[in-house]
């Protein structure tokens, strides 16, 4: 099939490569020039694991390109808008700008018996007033509503093996030509017997916001009980092994620590908390607030906590911080917990050093007040506290004997609960973590 795919951020570009992996001949769209240049040599420009082979073996095939020209989509029959839906400046709400923009240019390339297919996380009722706009534009072409789950780090596995396809389409005639075309795009998932469920607009937008808001809560519930730990001496990461041995519970995503970031989870809960306010259902959410309350607060709970085995004050003492992604295996840094507490342990008076593995460049482009080195080691050099704020499989692997030669003094903080504690309390570190008793 024919398919183009506007918006090429971690969505758009995981998502033309990999329909292009499937066999179909696609072009990615973009406003972006450099991001355009980057992909059309076959390279990421943003850390994935995977993505860079992906990338080079399907542009090799002839059946993906890149643009920065929306008339180029003209030749497609099926339309992916992959944009950013970002939470908007001083506002809970999404910023649908981006959204509004790629489907209104889409209207000059659209013809009759095309489909637009959102793929946006999107405030319910999004889809049947683009659905509207299309028709009214272009009598016969449709739009279907067909949320993405993936998560950074394993974008290219969760685009090309997803564990469900949610289809969101119209009523009647329109949504079996709908499904159709979206059975044709996905044939190679859908014949492998991945589970489907097809849906009105209104509950696959909702399925996606749903979803995040799910994970969030749950995060926040092992938070939450981080802090009780806190005061009752109970340990969380055995707590949250004991409780996660139920089924119906699950022992993923109950990892305690420094919480949720990134670029969906936090304002996702947001937005959804601002769309059930403009539709009057605004009760049913307030717990969301709690939920992105209890995250917040573990920021502020890792600086305290780093004052305090900093012998009461932060003023000239050093401090590595290990990881500064929002998650480890990507180079994202939007609103990451742990580039949230280097910024506050620096404007307290630490002198900090950051170090990550992959977001080193995003770091020193956006917030050029933090001191960035290359290395864990250069960053625990003679430090008075070393921090590790995103749990890295590197920094989970350090040698703590070797590493205590370079600090000043043995206080590590995890602030993942993603060290081996005996290990590092073995080699004489004074060992803190969030829910944890010290060790
Ligand atoms: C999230 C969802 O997991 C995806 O399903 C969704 O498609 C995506 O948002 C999206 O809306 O596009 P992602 O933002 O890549 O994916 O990251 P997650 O793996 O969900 O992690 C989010 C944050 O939660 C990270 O900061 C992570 O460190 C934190 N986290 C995760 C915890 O603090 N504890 C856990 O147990 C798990």
């Amino acid at each position: 099939m024919k398919i183009s795919v506007i918006g090429c951020g971690y969505l758009g570009a995981v998502h033309a490569a990999s329909m292009a992996e499937l066999g179909h001949d696609v072009v990615g769209i973009d406003v972006d020039e450099a991001k355009v240049e980057w992909l059309s040599r076959a390279k990421a420009p943003f850390f994935e694991p995977g993505f860079d082979d992906l990338l080079a073996r399907t542009l090799a095939t002839g059946r993906l390109r890149f643009s920065t020209d929306f008339a180029d989509a003209a030749g497609s029959s099926v339309h992916f808008v992959c944009v950013g839906t970002p939470q908007k400046r001083g506002e809970y709400a999404a910023d649908m700008r981006y959204v509004q923009g790629a489907v209104e240019s889409l209207l000059d390339v659209l013809k009759v018996g095309d489909l637009v297919v959102g793929k946006s996380t999107v405030p319910v009722g999004t889809a049947a007033a683009l659905a509207a706009l299309v028709e009214s534009k272009v009598p016969g072409a449709l739009l279907a509503w067909n949320p993405e789950f993936l998560r950074e780090g394993f974008a290219v596995q969760d685009t090309l093996h997803p564990d469900r396809l949610v289809y969101g389409l119209p009523a009647g005639a329109d949504g079996d030509t709908a499904r159709a075309l979206l059975d044709e795009v996905y044939a190679t998932i859908v014949d492998r017997g991945t589970p489907k469920v097809e849906s009105d607009y209104a509950t696959a937008e909702m399925v996606k916001t749903a979803a995040n808001s799910f994970l969030a809560t749950k995060i926040s519930f092992i938070n939450a009980m981080a802090e009780l730990c806190e005061a009752t001496g109970a340990d969380v990461k055995l707590l949250a092994d004991a409780i996660g041995y139920d089924d119906r519970i699950g022992r993923k995503f109950l990892n305690a620590g420094l919480g949720f970031g990134g670029g969906c989870l936090p304002k996702d809960i947001r937005a959804f908390m601002a769309r059930a306010g403009e539709l009057g259902a605004d009760q049913a959410l307030t717990f969301l607030r709690e939920v992105d309350n209890i995250n917040m607060r573990r920021r502020i709970r890792m600086v305290e906590l780093a004052r305090e085995v900093c012998d009461g004050s932060l003023l000239g003492k050093r401090v590595a911080v290990l990881g500064a992604a929002f998650k480890p295996d990507s180079d994202d840094i939007r609103d990451s917990p742990a580039l949230n507490v280097a910024a506050q342990l620096q404007l307290q008076g630490a002198v900090v050093q950051v170090t990550d593995p992959a977001a080193g460049d995003n770091i020193r482009r956006n917030w050029p007040q933090l001191d960035v080195v290359d290395t864990p080691e250069q960053a625990a050099h003679r430090a008075d506290a070393v921090l590790v704020l995103t749990e890295w499989k590197q920094y989970r692997e350090l040698d703590p004997a070797a590493f205590g030669k370079l600090v000043k003094q043995k206080r590590v903080l995890d602030g993942r609960n993603a060290l081996d504690r005996e290990a590092w309390t073995a080699a004489g570190w004074a060992y803190r973590a969030l829910g944890r008793r010290a060790g």
